[in-house]
């Protein structure tokens, strides 16, 4: 049976490496789409698809500096170029559907392309899911710092939006409005100076887990999570997952397929050129005696 390695450059069905980090999966219709942090030449998300996960098709450079722009009525900044014509940065891409409106909409972690002090957030959509999005510029939710990010849908269709604010320290939980394209309402500032990075969030019976990391750059440290009965009640206080490199990785995304939970995420190799050799991982989650945990493996099918 085929199957991934863990940590390495997964590859598309052309045989070319999957340009998809600090991304998200979600499954429309009779396919999961990936967006990912793509980092080459003009790019910023790349979008694939596949039925089964393990082939993939490369679709759209969704998002790139030549993107087109739209103001719209929150207070945000258009800009997907710095000043002397260089890239900003944008990392862990997400993107939703909304019933509602029919559109897909992607919320991505904003920097300036110098450092990290711009600490933002940038929304785009677009009515396809692998089409050209429109990019609504950047901005600080409630003036909030907004750093590592995630979206989750909750099964109504309420989404929410978790970012990393004051410096890191806290996580805070956003309820989205309507039509996914703002913030509406701060529901939590969770895990008060945890520092804690890249959250990812899965429901699974009823139960709400939301994996994350410590702040250690680009290296990997202990995974943690914690749980909820719901987005808006109380989280427990974090318990450890995975070991102290979260099997070399820093989380991604939660996935549930066929009804099995998996873990996705990036084995980095930095900021610089080794950037492009971060790999991926799938660990396979269970939920054992109301306890979390992941199963290290050197390979994954689903
Ligand atoms: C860890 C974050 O999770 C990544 O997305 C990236 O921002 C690096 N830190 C930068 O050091």
């Amino acid at each position: 049976m085929e199957k991934l390695k863990n940590g390495e450059v997964w590859r598309d069905v052309e045989g070319k490496e999957i340009h998809a980090h600090g991304g998200y999966i979600i499954k429309h219709q009779e396919y999961y789409y990936w967006y990912g942090e793509d980092r080459r030449e003009n790019f910023y998300v790349s979008c694939y698809r596949s039925e089964d996960l393990m082939h993939w098709e490369f679709r759209n450079h969704i998002l790139t500096t030549e993107s087109k722009m739209e103001g719209y009525r929150v207070r945000t900044k258009l800009m997907l170029r710095k000043e002397d014509g260089g890239k900003v940065n944008l990392e862990r891409p997400k993107v939703l559907y909304n019933e509602k409106t029919g559109k897909f909409v992607l919320w991505v972690h904003f920097e300036n392309g110098t450092d990290y002090r711009e600490a933002a957030v940038a929304v785009a959509d677009c009515d396809t899911p692998d089409g050209d999005f429109v990019y609504h510029g950047h901005f600080n939710p409630y003036g909030y710092m907004s750093r590592d990010c995630t979206l989750f849908k909750d099964d109504d269709g309420t989404a929410y939006f978790i970012s990393a604010a004051r410096d890191n320290a806290d996580l805070h939980v956003y309820r989205l409005s309507e039509d996914y394209m703002n913030v509406d309402c701060l529901v939590h500032r969770l895990w008060q100076g945890e520092y804690r990075e890249a959250p990812a969030v899965i429901r699974h019976e009823g139960i709400y887990y939301m994996i994350s990391s410590f702040c250690t750059g680009w290296d990997p440290n202990q995974g943690k999570y914690g749980q909820a009965k719901g987005m808006e009640q109380p989280w427990t206080s974090l318990r450890e997952i995975g070991d102290e490199t979260t099997y070399q990785s820093q989380a991604a995304f939660l996935l549930e397929v066929n009804g099995r939970l998996y873990y996705f995420g990036d084995r980095w190799r930095g900021s610089g050129e080794n950037y492009f050799r971060s790999g991926y991982v799938a660990y396979p989650l269970e939920v054992k005696d109301g306890v979390l945990t992941m199963e290290y493996c050197e390979e994954i099918s689903f």
